[in-house]
């Protein structure tokens, strides 16, 4: 059987930027549905963090699987000087059942970046400590879930659909009253 290994790797961006930093962009969104497509397929988990411009992404799984994912990985032009930090075996999958797991919890990383003396996000400055505290931030850190956000996103379109629906009930009654009376 094939070893299960864990493997962090960071990368600089390549996608525009979005309007506000918490924000996914619709790079990122399509990012996050091809992997948790493919990843499940192929019993990979991880999560992934993006700041600053910057790309922090761990991956769990048997290692031919993620040495190969890993060479599809660098030739996405969405990210450049891709550095493995962190490559070691595992008994088990930290991230359960997280095809891949999102955080775009700023607020907590500008926390921990001051706890190592840091102003901005930049993973390229991170020794193993440093990776070490990122990974369990991103282990215990809550995801930006899409499915919600796709939810809450419908909800107030049907909102949306319904006050203008009334507008325009409402004017053909005033309209009416008018021609009548
Ligand atoms: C930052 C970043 C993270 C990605 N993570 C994954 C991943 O975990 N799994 C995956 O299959 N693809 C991931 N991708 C996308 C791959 O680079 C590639 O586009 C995709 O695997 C191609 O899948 P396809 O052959 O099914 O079209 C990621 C891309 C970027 C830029």
């Amino acid at each position: 059987m094939n070893k299960l290994v864990q493997m962090v790797y960071i990368s600089r961006a390549n996608i525009p930027k979005t309007s506000q930093s918490d924000e996914i962009g619709p790079e990122i969104s399509k990012i996050l549905r091809k992997s948790r497509t493919n990843n499940r397929a192929k019993n990979i988990v991880g999560a992934l963090y993006f700041g600053n411009g910057y790309f922090f992404q761990c991956l769990e799984g048997e290692e031919s699987v993620l040495m190969s994912l890993y060479e599809t990985l660098k030739k996405d032009v969405r990210h450049k000087d891709l550095k493995i930090i962190s490559l070691k075996p595992v008994s088990s999958r930290s991230f359960g059942n997280w095809e891949m797991k999102y955080l775009p919890a700023e607020q907590d990383v500008q926390k921990l970046l001051r706890s190592f003396g840091m102003s901005n996000f930049d993973p390229y400055q991170f020794d193993d400590t440093k990776t070490e505290k990122m990974l369990n931030f991103l282990l215990t850190g809550s995801d930006l879930d899409l499915k919600e956000k796709t939810e809450e996103a419908c909800s107030c379109t049907a909102w949306k659909l319904t006050a203008l629906a009334l507008a325009i009930l409402l004017s053909a009654e005033i309209a009416w009253r008018f021609l009548i009376g």
